[in-house]
This record gives C-alpha cells, sequence and structure tokens, in this order.
C-alpha cells in the first residue's frame, strides 16, 4: 500500500491513520447501490455524514456517489434517522430498533427485486454518522454486506479525548510535536487538521473534547473570556459537524486572575456571580457547550482547599452556572499532595483520591462527574484498579486513562495499552457484590449515575503521522473502540486497526496484531517490576532511574534496602491503602498468598529471596524479566524485519527506527535496573549472566 497522505500545504502531508481508504479491488460485485445516495436529513453532522460515504466510496471503489434527498430507484445507499417516514414504515416493528439509545445506530441491507440497498439509520444525525464510518470500515475490510443487520448502541455516554495543550503549542507529556490547535499564544487558523482529526475521532465515537490542558496556566485561564471565545467556538463548530462536543479545562483562581477578585471561594456570592456570567458568555459562543474539566488542589493548582472549602462545595458552585445550559463539571479525583514526605509511613499517596472523595459522597451536583484515573498512583505500566471505583453509588464516576504514553515508552517503545485497559475495565469491584465490575460502574449502569464514561488523556500532535510512533496510532483507535463498547476484546479491535491501517496480507495481520498484543508485557518485563512503579527519570519520567521519580526523593515508592523491596500497604503492618477496597479485593490484596505475582511490590514489602507464584524468588524474577525484556524487544524487531516489502517503506522504516531505540532503551532499562538490584542486595544472578556492575 502506497502512502494515501492527506495533503495539507504543499510540501506537508499528514497521514490518514485508519482511515486509508485503501482500494478495494474485485470484490464487491453489485455496485449500483454505491452510485445512489439517498440522504434524508441536512444538518451539519449529515453533512459530514455524506461527505465521508461519498470521499470513503469513491476511495475504495472508485465510483462517484450521487447524492439525492428521496428512493428513486432500488439499489441505494440511504442516510436518514428512525424519524423518516419510510425508515419508520421499514423497521419500526424490529424491538431493537425502538431501543435504539441516542446515539445508536443501525445499519440494514435489504433485497428488493434482486437489488440491494442498505440503510444507513441512526436514532439521531449522529448515529448516521456513526453507521457511515462502520459501513466504510466493512468495506476496507472487505466483509460481506449483503445481509447486513446490525444494532450499535454505545455502551458509555461520555466517551472523550483530554488535552494536555497549552498555547504556547507546548503539549505537556505530549510525544509527538506540537500541538494542533494552538501556536504562539494562538489558535492556529488552518481548521482543514482539525477536521481530519475530528474525523477520526467520529470514526471511533468518541463525542467529547477537551482542547486545553488540565494544568491552565496563565494563557489558557483567558480561554473564557471575549478575547478568545469566538476562536474556541469555531473549533467547536468544525467538532460539533463530528459529533463533538467541545470542553475547556478551567483555573480555579479564574476570578481573581482575570476577574478582579480577591477570592475564589466557591461560598463567596461574587466568586458566584462571576462564574455565573462567564458561562453565560460562553454559551452565546457555543450554544451546545460541554462544560469543564477541573484539576483543583492537586499539584500547585488552585482549588477551593485554598478557602476551607471541600471538592464538593468546590465543584457545585461551577456546578450551579453551568446547569441551566446543560453543561457539566469534571472534576478531576487526581488529588494529593505531592510535597508530602511520604517517610511517614501511615501515609500513602495511593490512598489520597478515596480519601478526599469517598467522604462526600452524596454531596455532590448530579451535572458534576468525578473524573478517577485507572490506578491510584498515576498511569504506571502495572497498578492496582483505584478503590475508588464503585465506592461512590451517589456520585457521578467516570474513568480516566492516559493514551500518551508518559510512564510506557513515551512513544518512542511499542506500547500497546489495550490489554491493559481491558483489564481494569473487566476487573471485579464487588461493589454490588460479584459481577461489579469497573465497565459497569463507569457505564452507569451499576448506579444508575446521570453522566458517566471514559476519558483518556491524547497522544496527538501535529507529527505528520499524529502519533510518532506509527504503531501507536492504534491505542488511540483502540481506545475509542473500547469505550464505545468496553465488551469488544482486545483481538477483535487491534485486527481491524491492522486490517484497516496495513492492509489484509496475512503475514502482516499476524506480525502487527501479535507485535502489539505482546507488547505491554514486554515494556513491563524491562522495567520497573512486580507493580511497584516508577523508578524513572525525574521531570520528563522517561528511560530508568531507580530513585530519580521527583515527589519520591526518600525511595518511597518502593522502600528497596539490602534486605528487601516493596510498599507495605496492608492494614496489619503498613499504610492500611488494602482497606480500601470491598472486602473480596481488600483480602485478596491483604494476603502475601493471594497477592497476584504481578502486584506483589505495590502491596507488600518483600525479602529478595521471596518465593513468587511462579517458584522464582523475587530478585531472581527480576534478573530474569530483564534479560528476557530486551530479548523480547529484539524479537519485536525482528518481526517487523519480516515485513519489509509489504508495507510502504516510509512506515517501515520509520517503526524500524523506533524498534531499534526501543531495543537500546531497553539494554539500559535491563542494565540500571539490574545492577541496582544486585548491588543492594548482593545476590547474584542463578544463570551467571553478565550484571553490569
Ligand atoms: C502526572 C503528569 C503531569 C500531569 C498530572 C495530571 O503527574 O506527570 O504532567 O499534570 O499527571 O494528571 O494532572
Amino acid at each position: 500500500m502506497e502512502g494515501n497522505g492527506i495533503v495539507l500545504q504543499e510540501g506537508e502531508q499528514y497521514e490518514p491513520c485508519w482511515l486509508r481508504y485503501e482500494k478495494v479491488e474485485g470484490y464487491y460485485q453489485n455496485l449500483s447501490l454505491f452510485s445512489n445516495i439517498v440522504v434524508k436529513g441536512a444538518s451539519p453532522v449529515f453533512h459530514s455524514a455524506v461527505e465521508e460515504l461519498s470521499r470513503g466510496i469513491s476511495s475504495i471503489l472508485g465510483i462517484q456517489p450521487k447524492v439525492v434527498k428521496s428512493v428513486e430507484k432500488s439499489g441505494f445507499i440511504l442516510l436518514g434517522t428512525i424519524d423518516d417516514e419510510e425508515v419508520k414504515h421499514r423497521f419500526s416493528s424490529l424491538r431493537e430498533f425502538r431501543q435504539m439509545n441516542k446515539e445508536g445506530y443501525t445499519i440494514q441491507s435489504i433485497s428488493f427485486n434482486g437489488e440491494l440497498s442498505i440503510y444507513l439509520v441512526g436514532k439521531t444525525d449522529k448515529g448516521v454518522l456513526y453507521a457511515v464510518f462502520h459501513f466504510l470500515r466493512l468495506l476496507q475490510m472487505k466483509k460481506d454486506i449483503d445481509h447486513l443487520s446490525i444494532f450499535e448502541n454505545p455502551k458509555n455516554q461520555l466517551r472523550m479525548i483530554n488535552h494536555w495543550d497549552n498555547m504556547d503549542g507546548s503539549i505537556e507529556r505530549g510525544y509527538a510535536g506540537r500541538s494542533i490547535f494552538f501556536k504562539d499564544y494562538q489558535f492556529i487558523k488552518n481548521g482543514n487538521r482539525i477536521k481530519d482529526y475530528a474525523r477520526l475521532l467520529s470514526s471511533v465515537g468518541i463525542n467529547g473534547v477537551v482542547i486545553n490542558n488540565v494544568n491552565v496556566h496563565e494563557a489558557e485561564t483567558k480561554l473564557i473570556t471575549e478575547e478568545f471565545l469566538s476562536d474556541v467556538a469555531k473549533i467547536a463548530d468544525i467538532f460539533r459537524a463530528y459529533g463533538i462536543q467541545t470542553f475547556l479545562s478551567i483555573n480555579y483562581a479564574s476570578p481573581i486572575q482575570i476577574g478582579g477578585l480577591s477570592t475564589a471561594d466557591p461560598l463567596d456570592s461574587s466568586v458566584q456571580q462571576w462564574w455565573k456570567s462567564t458561562v453565560e458568555r460562553i454559551y452565546q459562543h457555543i450554544p451546545d457547550f460541554g462544560g469543564f474539566l477541573v484539576k483543583a488542589d492537586s499539584e500547585f493548582r488552585p482549588g477551593p482547599f485554598t478557602y476551607n472549602r471541600n471538592h464538593a462545595e468546590g465543584a457545585n458552585m461551577l456546578a450551579k452556572a453551568l446547569q441551566p445550559f446543560g453543561g457539566i463539571v469534571i472534576w478531576r479525583c487526581f488529588v494529593y499532595n505531592c510535597q508530602q514526605d511520604w517517610r511517614d509511613r501511615s501515609t500513602d499517596r495511593a490512598k489520597a483520591a478515596y480519601d478526599h472523595f469517598k467522604p462526600l459522597d452524596g454531596q455532590f451536583h448530579n451535572n458534576v462527574v468525578l473524573q478517577i484515573k485507572n490506578g491510584p498512583m498515576d498511569f504506571q505500566v502495572r497498578e492496582p484498579v483505584s478503590p475508588l471505583f464503585g465506592a461512590m453509588p451517589k456520585t457521578n464516576q467516570m474513568m480516566e486513562f492516559q493514551i500518551t504514553q508518559e510512564y510506557t515508552g513515551q512513544q518512542k517503545h511499542l506500547c500497546y495499552l489495550i490489554p491493559q485497559w481491558k483489564e481494569v475495565l473487566e476487573f471485579d469491584t464487588y461493589a454490588k457484590g460479584k459481577g461489579s465490575q469497573v465497565k459497569k460502574v463507569v457505564d452507569g449502569s451499576l448506579y444508575d449515575y446521570q453522566y458517566s464514561g471514559i476519558a483518556a488523556v491524547s497522544n496527538i500532535g501535529d507529527d505528520p503521522n499524529w502519533t510518532g510512533h506509527t504503531l501507536a496510532q492504534a491505542n488511540l483507535y483502540g481506545y475509542g473502540r473500547l469505550a464505545w463498547n468496553p465488551d469488544l476484546s482486545a483481538e477483535e479491535i487491534t485486527n481491524e486497526w491492522v486490517l484497516l491501517t496495513f492492509g489484509d496480507d496475512p503475514e502482516v495481520v499476524e506480525q502487527v496484531s501479535q507485535m502489539l498484543l505482546d507488547s505491554w508485557r514486554i515494556y513491563e518485563n524491562y522495567t520497573a517490576p512486580l507493580g511497584v512503579g516508577w523508578m524513572v527519570n525525574p521531570g520528563h519520567h522517561y528511560g530508568p532511574n531507580v530513585d530519580g521519580y521527583e515527589y519520591s526523593p526518600w525511595g518511597t515508592y518502593h522502600y528497596a534496602d539490602r534486605y528487601g523491596i516493596g510498599v507495605d500497604r496492608t492494614v496489619r503492618t503498613g499504610t492500611g491503602f488494602t482497606a480500601q477496597y470491598f472486602p473480596e479485593n481488600a483480602e485478596m490484596y491483604e494476603s502475601i498468598e493471594s497477592c497476584p505475582d504481578e502486584l506483589l511490590l505495590f502491596f507488600h514489602h518483600v525479602p529478595y529471596t521471596h518465593r513468587l507464584k511462579s517458584g522464582e524468588t523475587v530478585i531472581q524474577h527480576i534478573y530474569n524479566t530483564h534479560f528476557e525484556g530486551v530479548e523480547q524487544a529484539k524479537q519485536l524487531r525482528e518481526r517487523w524485519k519480516r515485513l519489509k516489502g509489504k508495507i510502504d517503506e516510509k512506515r517501515y522504516r520509520d517503526v524500524l527506527e523506533r524498534l531499534n531505540i526501543q531495543v537500546e532503551h531497553a539494554k539500559e532499562w535491563r542494565d540500571v535496573i539490574n545492577t541496582y538490584f544486585y548491588r543492594k542486595s548482593g545476590i547474584g544472578d542463578k544463570y551467571n549472566r553478565t550484571i553490569y556492575k
């Protein structure tokens, strides 16, 4: 397949990712329906749907479809909503049809007199657009379209992307170039790339975007002022046409910083009035504005604590201002005191979110939703699930994942995160007894939340391939697919992505899928062992440094000494963190016997000679996995090399370059980690492999 890039400006190209629409030859026989698109609607979203379908069909099949408003002859593709008479007449007797949710859709094949027609029907225009993307996916993957009867409803209501973009154009934890929204403290005026980004997101069902960093600096604080609102509105227009709502991160101290007030106290009436008029102004510019994302009282961000108010008081004040317009407050639970001296063994960063929020259950307004990181610490390669999930029956909750690979190789290393997210979503919290998986908390069904869903921190930037590492596109794709339907398996999602991105050569599909599916565990093998996490260089968080992490200069994130390693988080002798889980999980983690090996050092401090369930000692496990991890990284490279000639040169070389870096850096990880623990423990490798000392 040769680079089907989208030309931006002369000389500048970026990749279409999984929306390549490569030509499919000789597969579809009955082509007449493709030249006849019947469109029963006229909104901007409908317009996007028609445009996308025409583009896809002409590119995949080489046919320029004619777009008409009503059925003129048999053999057509019809785009309509369930309110359309023709659609109602045909499908309203179907049970699933009547049960479609707000964003649901159906795809139906019908033959009249031997002529095939396809109906792409949404409950609303958004559903129509999703149906179009789904249908094009089927065409690109050469699926049979003669007998389609598909009903789809997104499982999660909020399916969001959080950008950590700053107005100077930089991206916090961004590994794929600069922002596509901002440059030099202004908005980038070229909307083409944002439109193509909206297409990518919409194609996997994303319906909300926060365009600026949760750390809101001085410049971004002004995004909610007249100076910038018309620019935000232009972006919102682009996203809206793809069914995506725009949100902003706000600075809790805005009333002081841009409002001229002396306080940001949420209970102060002048502060309340200020937010009310600010929100009114925003909705004048953006009538369907989604709401605010707020990081408060964490890592030096201002918040209600300054005024001795709690998070509920802080969030509710904003919620009241947004309520009349249907807006929501997404309040992050990543709250901990990063300056705390963790050497006091009764404190534990892992406990912070639960300690802060659990007591406030029931106090938040119903248009507030708490956004909780998947783990209690911070996006490590291996962490347990945050115990806050399921612990607040009366408070809306949603998930936060990190697509950008801050702690998982920064898009230099291949680390496909779908298997990790699957594990998280499938984790049983036991909140309402067996079967209370995290996915049921965040889809709102366990406690009947009014708002809930999943958000993830973006991994894109203005790099020509969007994500730095070409294969990191799969994390964005897979995230969207999982947010739509957490029941999809990692294998299904991977298979789709590879087919859409690299075509259907069986060798390519097999090798690339396997590379992706193995990569998370490989990365885990050569980095921090057994759930202990961290061990990264301070600040940028790349590369090995066992005692490096900036908020743990005392080694309290692993407690390695000459006898052992791990953080005792038990109730019996440690920080008591395990008690935050429901009893089944609390017991499992509390006991060394039942704690899974992969999280052993997260929950327990053990001697290096402690035997794992695998039969190996902890120290030998560390050596084994680190030697093995490097070999596995080399195998990733070998697998890729087998595909030379089967993938276009550009992408082949780009990925190979990254795999070379990965192998070299994996060696560094291996050597730094093995040496550190050899020196600490004084215990050698039983196989006498070389440890650089
Ligand atoms: C991590 C990350 C920060 C980020 C923070 C957050 O600590 O390193 O860059 O701001 O998470 O999620 O708020």
